[in-house]
């Protein structure tokens, strides 16, 4: 073993698309510049796990996944004292879970003197990801793996399209410091969906419909047009059940400050919100006055900026 390793990983946000994406539909996703990162060190004794994430602390999924991951590349966890450092929100919907999935394989991989290619990358990723939440379609771990913003639609292999982002596009992320579980939240959805699939299977068509709409947008740079489809989107996300009153609030703040449109991002419940704004800055101003946290980001410039 090559001691100590690490492995870093990136946050994402989802454009469009989150929920439907379980069931197959296209989706569009685009890689944080925060992310997290797992260094590996040699330890005493069983598996230690070290965080500066409080809710990653309190729960004894991560050593799980350390043990699982470990597993699949055929090496001893225990021995092991594993490090992890985060600048991404836990349960807001930024992808925490899979990055550090996608971190700790990277890290015990480069332990092991292993390559791993993309494919398995990816196909590992989402396994480790199911131990979050139960029917992870993986666009999480391939924004974790692949950073920059593409087109996402759930398979044996995943089909992962990159869009040319002609214009960057201006992003306000914000989190109203509710955490919230992803798994309940489209366990939820799953409930409702088996009760009439008719007409849910309906609203996942509409948001496609969106997806691709959306994707043309970020191609030609129509921030507006994105915008356009965020509102779209929010207001399917209402319809599935998976928004919440706090996630609303925030949407309206953001819309009032001035922004294209806004949308819960990732598994929603009361977790984050994205906003595409001519003036991320002062929509992002208005939101913290609410009392959220705030990020914004160029998403498909060199260098995306953090607030
Ligand atoms: C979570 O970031 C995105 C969801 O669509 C779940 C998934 O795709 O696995 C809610």
């Amino acid at each position: 073993m090559k001691l100590p390793a690490s492995g870093r990983a990136a946050g994402k946000v989802i454009l469009l698309g989150e929920h439907v994406v379980v069931y197959a539909r296209p989706a569009l996703a685009a890689g944080l510049a925060r992310g997290l990162e797992v260094r590996v060190q040699r330890g005493e004794g069983p598996l230690e796990l070290e965080t500066d994430v409080p809710a990653l602390a309190a729960d004894a999924r991560p050593v799980a996944l350390v043990r699982e991951a470990a597993g699949a590349l055929g090496i001893a966890a225990d021995g092991l004292r594993v490090v992890v450092r985060s600048d991404l929100p836990a349960g807001a919907g930024l992808g925490s879970s899979a990055a550090l999935s996608v971190a700790v394989l990277r890290a015990l991989a480069a332990a092991a003197g292993r390559h791993l290619v993309l494919a398995d990358e990816l196909a590992l990723g989402r396994r480790l990801e199911a131990i979050f939440h139960g029917n992870p379609s993986g666009i999480d771990p391939a924004a974790a793996v692949l950073g920059g913003c593409f087109r996402f639609t759930r398979g044996e292999p995943p089909m992962v399209t990159p869009l040319r982002v002609s214009r960057p596009l201006p992003l306000v992320v914000a989190f109203s410091g509710r955490g919230r579980s992803t798994g309940a939240v489209v366990a939820g959805l799953r409930a409702r969906w088996e009760g009439d699939r008719a007409v849910y299977e309906r609203r996942f068509d509409e948001v496609a419909g969106l997806v691709a709409e959306g994707a043309a947008a970020v191609e030609s740079g129509d921030v507006a047009g994105l915008g356009r489809a965020f509102d779209e989107n929010q207001r399917l996300l209402e319809a599935l059940g998976v928004s919440a009153p706090e996630v609303e609030s925030l949407v309206a703040t953001a819309r009032s400050a001035g922004a294209f449109g806004a949308k819960l991002t990732g598994g929603g419940g009361g977790g984050a919100i994205i906003a595409v704004a001519p003036e991320p800055e002062r929509v992002a101003l208005a939101l913290r006055k609410t009392g959220a946290q705030t990020m914004v980001a160029l998403i498909g410039a060199s260098e995306e900026e953090a607030a």
